[in-house]
């Protein structure tokens, strides 16, 4: 059935998200903060489950209402048809965000509906369903603003961006879909070779290696639609047909390559990129030993910014971007993309860049920074 769906990401991904979504054919792209309201038939959305680098969660809408406050939300959550949308036997958990002006507790939010939906189950189809806030089977998703709130299914019933393969890691790593935006949005194709010379637990060499492969970083995800009354059958039977498609389309990727001065890095990266089935080259080094890369290809960095610093710390780091400057700068015709949430970065790198893009690492600012040596 052709209809609206809803796609999040981390906020500033979505042009990276958007461009995802145009290419897999969705229709009626309206980006807003966070996320990507598109159409198309069902099976779109299920193919943007398996498909979509940048995007944490696809969302089926349920119901829109007014929710000015909590019997207004109430009332709202209890109107929807649960019976059709959870099964005898199946658990449920609600997850909410935004708020209204009277509905600013986003614990409280869940809990009103979370009532809601039991209590109308209990009166209309005589159970009353389990609560599962870990594994459950429908993952009900309210979002609240400007006194309304809209409830939606989360196809994939667990954030897209946990894709698993992250079994190790060291201080401060990118969330996957944020490392996949960076990977998007540097402009790289998958053609030539890419180095992550401060590659802490390999997320984005990961990434990289994935898109370059062009491997769906979801494909081999069980959905909890997969288990949703209404739609099992057929999704089972379209997810199988797709599964199969992008298996078909994978090809092999050029060289890359992930380094870090911290042995602990290295030995978590190699544990994350077996669990992934990608092949990387790692190797311990010090990120302003770099070296070429042939032919000239792409560097991928998310540097440190300070998580832990010590006193004199802040110096320390200025002179470690300005060191590192001066090693990039040397490979000519090499591009590079840089996230930062450091300040002191830019100045301290020394090299004008190309584009500044802001993107939000949860509540952490930063700043991806591209340019051409
Ligand atoms: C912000 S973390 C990278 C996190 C990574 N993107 C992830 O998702 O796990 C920065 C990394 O830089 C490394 N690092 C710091 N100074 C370095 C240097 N001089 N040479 C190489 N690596 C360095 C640290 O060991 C750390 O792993």
């Amino acid at each position: 059935m052709f209809r609206s769906w809803y796609a999040t990401c981390p906020r500033g991904a979505e042009p990276a998200l958007e461009s995802e979504l145009r290419a897999l054919g969705a229709k009626g792209i309206r980006s807003s903060v966070g996320g990507a309201r598109f159409t198309g038939e069902r099976e779109i959305a299920l193919r943007a489950c398996l498909e979509l680098r940048t995007a944490l969660r696809v969302l089926e809408p349920v119901g829109d209402f007014p929710a000015l406050d909590a019997d207004d939300l109430y009332a709202g959550a209890a109107s929807l048809p649960w019976k059709e949308l959870i099964a005898r036997g199946q658990t449920f958990a609600v997850s909410a965000s935004g708020r209204t002006e009277r509905l600013v507790h986003t614990h409280f939010v869940e809990q009103r509906i979370k009532d809601a939906v039991v209590d109308q189950l209990r009166e209309s189809a005589g159970f009353r369903p389990g609560v599962d806030p870990r594994a459950p089977d429908v993952l009900l998703v309210a979002h609240l603003a400007k006194g309304r709130c809209s409830v939606s299914l989360d196809l994939a019933g667990e954030l897209l961006s946990n894709r698993g393969y992250r079994i190790r890691t060291v201080e401060a790593p990118l969330r996957e879909a944020l490392a996949a935006a960076v990977v998007l949005l540097s402009g790289w194709e998958g053609k030539t070779p890419l180095h992550d010379p401060v590659c802490g637990s390999g997320t984005l060499a990961i990434e990289a290696a994935l898109f370059a492969a062009r491997r769906a970083p979801n494909a081999a995800r069980r959905l909890a639609c997969e288990k949703w009354p209404r739609t099992s059958a057929e999704d089972s039977r379209v997810l199988g047909d797709l599964r199969a498609e992008l298996q078909r389309r994978v090809v092999e990727p050029p060289p890359i390559l992930a380094s870090d001065r911290d042995p602990e890095a290295i030995a978590a990266t190699q544990a994350n990129l077996r669990e992934a089935g990608v092949a990387v080259r790692v190797f311990q080094a010090d990120a302003r030993d770099i070296g070429r890369l042939d032919p000239p290809g792409q560097l991928l960095l998310n540097v440190p910014y300070g998580e832990r610093l010590e006193a004199g710390g802040r110096k320390q780091l200025k002179t470690f971007y300005h060191q590192l400057g001066k090693s990039l700068r040397a490979l000519a015709g090499h591009r590079a993309a840089i996230l930062s949430a450091g300040e002191d970065f830019e100045s301290a790198f020394g090299a004008r860049p190309r584009s500044r893009h802001t993107l939000w690492n949860g509540p952490l600012k930063s700043v991806l920074y591209r340019y051409q040596f």
